[in-house]
C-alpha cells in the first residue's frame, strides 16, 4: 500500500481460544510481533487501533466444559480473565481486549450474516450429519469417536485420528460412538448455509496476486488453496453454543466459529469506539435490545471501511486460510470493507525440540512464567523476538533463554547502560556533561547512530522483527565499543574535557536505546526513562545526539537485567520432564495386569467399608493427611497420601474402602493402622473407591 495514502492502521492479533491459557508459541507467533508493530506505530505518532479479544465460541469450548463439568460460559469467563490479565501484565498494549460472548459481538456477527443472507449470498444445503438420539443433538466431529479406518486405533475422533495423524470425516469411522451418551449415533438430515467460496475464487486470486510482497509461506499457502480450487463451506453448525443463526428456520444452529471469530475484530473495534445500534435484535437473548449508548467516539467504520486504512492481521500459520481466503471472501460478499494489506503469519515455535502441545502440557504457559519470573517480562519478549519463527519453525530452549539473558541482555545492553550512568555519577555528580570537542572517533559513532532508526523502521515496516531487534542491540554494541575504545576511566586523570564529551555522547546513545527498544521491551524502556529522567521523546527524535541536554540531572543507576542462575533453568527443565513422564504414562493404553494370585491370597486381605470421622494435614508434608476412621470394628488412625487431591474439611463423613489387616506402619512419626483404597489414573490423580450407597461401617468388601 502506498505509504503516503495511509491515514490510520487497524492491527489485529488472532483472538485466542478461551479453553486454556496462552503459551510461548502464541506469544512468539502472534502477540509479541503484533505488539511491537503497534507500539512502533504509536511511537511514530500514527493513528492505530490494536485489536484483540477472546474467541469464546466453537466446539473446543463445549468440550472443555463437558470435561470439567462446568458450563461453557464458566469456561470462557475463567480463561478470558486469565488470558486478559496475563496479556496486560506482559505489556501487550491492545487498545481493546474484547470477547466474542459479548452482546456487541453477537449483534455484529448476526447482522453480518443477515446482510449476506439478504443479498442471497449463501446456498442452502441439506446434508446427513451424525445425531445422538439420546442426547437429542447433532454431533460435532469431536463428539464422535470410533475406530480409525487407516490404523485401527479405537479412539479416533470424528475429524482426526491422533494415533496416525489422518484427517477424517466422522462418517469414515468404524463403530462410531457419541461421546455424549456412548450410544451409536444415527445419520440425520440437516440444513446449513454455505458460503460459495468458488464464486469468489477469481476475485480472491486477484487480491492475493496483488500482494506478492507477503511472506512466502503465506503467499504460497494461499496459492496452493487457490490452485486446488475452492469449495462451498458451511457457515452454520448444529450446536447450542455460539452466535445463533438469525433466521426463523435455524433453531438449534449457530454460526460457524470461523465465520464469527474474524468478525470479532470488527465488534471489538465497535466496542472500543463505544458504538451500539439502538433497537436491534439481540440474537443471544432472543429479544429486542435497547442500548444505552450510541456515541461512536472514534468512528469505527473509518478503521474498517476506508481505503486510507491499512489493515494488518497478525496470526499463526494454522490461521492463514481463514484470514487470507475465507474472511476476505466474507468481506467481499458483504461489500464496503477494506481487505488486509498484509497477514504476517509466523511459523511454529517448538519447545526443547518438540512440538508445543496443550493437551500434553508441553508448553511454557504465560501465566506461570509471569509468576515464576516476576518482573522479567522483557527477557521473554526479547528471547521470543530474537528467535521468532518468522520464516521457518524455530526452537525455544531454556538453556538458550538463559544464555541470551546472561550474554546479551546483561552483558551487552545492561552493561553499557550501567557503565554510562555509573561513570556520569562518579565523575560529574549525575549531570549530563557538556560536549566539548568532537573527534573523528566521536563523529563516526554519531554518524553510525544516526543511521539506525531508519534501518530499524524499515525492518519493522516489513515485518522483520528479529532483524529489527538485532539492530537495536547493535546500538548497545556500538556504545560498548565506543567506551572500550575511548576508555574514559583512564582519561579522567589526564583529560577531563575529553571524558565530558565521551560520556555526553554515550548518554545520548543510551537515550536513543530507550526510544528504539520501547516497541520490543517496554518495561526496559520505562526503567531507562526513569534512570535517565528522559521523557517526552518518540521515534522521530531517535538518531540524534541532543536528547539529553547538558546539565540535565539523571537518576541513580539501576540494573536493567539480572543474571539468571542455573537453578532457575533446571527447575523449568524439571517441570517439562515431569510432563514428559506423565505423557509417557498416559500413552500406556492399559497397565498390564499383575501375575495371577490364588483365591486364598485375595481372601487374606480384609477390606471393609469405613467412614472418615476426622482429618487434618500432617505438618511439614505436602501430600499426607492424618485420618481418623470408623471401621465398624474400632476407630483408628490412618496416614494417607491424598492431601494434594482432598482438603481435610471436604472428606469428613466420607465413606471409603479400607484394608484393616495391613500391618501397622509408622509414617512421619504417626502409627498408620491400615490403608484407604484409592484409584490412581495415569497422571497420578487419586480418587476414593467408595461403596455406591451409604453402607454400614465394617461391611466386608469382596
Ligand atoms: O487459532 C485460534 O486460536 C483461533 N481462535 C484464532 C481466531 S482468529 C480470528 F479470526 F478471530
Ligand atoms: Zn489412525
Amino acid at each position: 500500500m502506498d505509504n503516503s495514502k495511509i491515514k490510520r492502521y487497524t492491527v489485529t492479533a488472532a483472538l485466542p481460544y478461551t479453553n486454556g491459557p496462552v503459551h510461548i508459541g502464541h506469544l512468539a507467533g502472534v502477540y509479541i510481533p503484533a505488539d511491537i508493530y503497534a507500539r512502533y506505530l504509536r511511537s511514530n505518532k500514527r493513528d492505530v487501533k490494536f485489536i484483540c479479544g477472546s474467541d469464546e465460541n466453537g466446539v473446543p469450548i463445549t468440550l472443555k466444559a463437558k470435561r470439567e463439568g462446568i458450563t461453557p460460559q464458566e469456561v470462557v469467563d475463567k480463561y478470558h480473565k486469565i488470558i486478559g490479565d496475563s496479556f496486560k501484565e506482559f505489556g501487550v498494549s491492545f487498545d481493546i481486549y474484547h470477547r466474542t460472548s459479548s452482546l456487541t459481538h453477537h449483534q455484529t456477527a448476526a447482522d453480518f450474516f443477515e446482510t449476506l443472507y439478504n443479498k442471497g449470498v449463501f446456498t442452502e444445503e441439506v446434508t446427513e450429519q451424525y445425531y445422538d438420539p439420546t442426547a437429542k443433538q447433532f454431533l460435532a466431529d469431536r463428539y464422535i469417536t470410533g475406530t480409525c479406518p487407516k490404523c485401527g486405533n479405537e479412539n479416533a475422533y470424528g475429524d482426526q485420528c491422533e494415533n496416525c495423524g489422518s484427517t477424517l470425516n466422522a462418517t469414515d469411522l468404524i463403530n462410531p460412538k457419541s461421546t455424549l451418551s456412548g450410544d451409536k449415533p444415527i445419520l440425520k438430515e440437516t440444513k446449513n448455509w454455505f458460503l460459495p467460496l468458488d464464486k469468489y475464487e477469481d476475485r480472491l486470486r486477484t487480491y492475493i496476486e496483488s500482494h506478492k510482497e507477503w511472506r512466502p509461506n503465506v503467499y504460497g499457502q494461499c496459492q496452493s488453496w487457490l490452485s486446488a480450487g475452492l469449495q462451498p463451506r458451511a457457515m452454520t453448525r448444529d450446536l447450542d453454543w455460539g452466535v445463533r443463526v438469525p433466521l426463523r428456520d435455524a433453531e438449534g444452529k449457530v454460526l460457524y466459529v470461523w465465520f464469527d471469530a474474524p468478525i470479532g475484530y470488527i465488534s471489538a473495534t465497535k466496542e472500543l469506539c463505544n458504538y451500539a445500534k439502538l433497537d436491534v435484535w439481540n440474537p443471544k437473548a432472543e429479544e429486542y435490545y435497547i442500548s444505552s449508548y450510541e456515541n461512536d467516539k472514534c468512528g469505527w467504520e473509518e478503521y474498517w471501511k476506508s481505503d486510507e486504512t491499512k489493515l494488518v492481521h497478525f496470526i499463526g500459520k494454522d490461521n492463514i486460510v481463514f484470514h487470507c481466503i475465507i474472511f476476505p471472501a466474507m468481506l467481499m460478499a458483504h461489500g464496503g470493507y477494506t481487505l488486509a494489506d498484509n497477514v504476517p503469519a509466523n511459523e511454529f515455535l517448538n519447545l526443547e525440540g518438540q512440538k508445543i502441545s496443550t493437551s500434553k502440557n508441553w508448553a511454557v504457559w504465560l501465566n506461570e512464567y509471569l509468576r515464576e519470573f516476576e518482573g522479567k517480562q522483557d527477557v521473554l519478549r526479547y528471547v521470543l523476538t530474537a528467535t521468532a519463527p518468522e520464516t521457518k519453525d524455530n526452537d525455544f530452549t531454556w538453556k538458550d533463554f538463559q544464555a541470551r539473558n546472561n550474554n546479551e541482555l546483561v552483558a551487552i545492553l545492561g552493561n553499557f547502560v550501567n557503565r554510562v550512568v555509573v561513570l556520569t555519577h562518579k565523575y560529574f555528580g549525575g549531570a549530563v556533561p557538556t560536549c566539548m570537542e568532537i573527534t573523528e572517533v566521536d563523529q563516526a559513532v554519531i554518524d553510525e547512530l544516526a543511521g539506525y532508526p531508519a534501518k530499524i523502521s524499515a525492518s519493522i515496516e516489513n515485518y522483520r522483527f528479529r532483524e529489527a531487534l538485532s539492530e537495536v542491540m547493535n546500538v548497545a554494541r556500538l556504545g560498548n565499543k565506543y567506551l572500550a575504545e575511548t576508555e574514559p576511566w583512564k582519561l579522567i586523570k589526564t583529560d577531563e574535557d575529553r571524558v565530558r564529551t565521551i560520556l555526553h555522547i554515550a548518554l545520548q546513545i543510551a537515550a536513543n536505546i530507550q526510544i528504539l527498544i520501547e516497541p520490543f521491551m517496554p518495561f526496559t524502556a520505562e526503567k531507562l526513562m526513569k534512570m535517565l529522567k528522559n521523557g517526552g521523546h518518540d521515534w522521530n527524535d531517535a538518531g540524534t545526539v541532543n536528547l539529553l541536554k547538558r546539565g540535565h540531572d539523571i537518576g541513580e543507576a539501576v540494573l536493567l537485567f539480572d543474571k539468571i542462575e542455573d537453578a532457575e533453568i533446571d527447575f523449568q527443565i524439571e517441570k517439562l520432564n515431569q510432563s514428559k513422564a506423565s505423557n509417557a504414562a498416559n500413552n500406556v493404553v492399559a497397565i498390564p495386569a499383575k501375575e495371577n494370585i490364588q483365591f486364598d491370597d485375595f481372601s487374606a486381605i480384609d477390606i471393609r467399608v469405613a467412614t472418615i470421622v476426622a482429618a487434618e494435614k500432617v505438618e511439614k508434608t505436602k501430600k499426607l493427611l492424618r485420618l481418623t476412621v470408623n471401621t465398624g470394628i474400632d476407630e483408628r488412625t490412618v496416614v494417607s497420601g491424598i492431601a494434594e487431591y482432598y482438603k481435610p474439611e471436604d472428606i469428613v463423613g466420607k465413606q471409603v474402602s479400607m484394608i484393616v489387616n495391613l500391618a501397622p506402619r509408622e509414617i512421619k512419626g504417626i502409627l498408620s493402622q491400615g490403608m484407604i483404597l484409592m484409584a490412581e489414573n495415569a497422571e497420578g490423580k487419586l480418587t476414593f473407591v467408595a461403596p455406591a450407597e451409604k453402607f454400614q461401617e465394617g461391611s466386608i468388601i469382596r
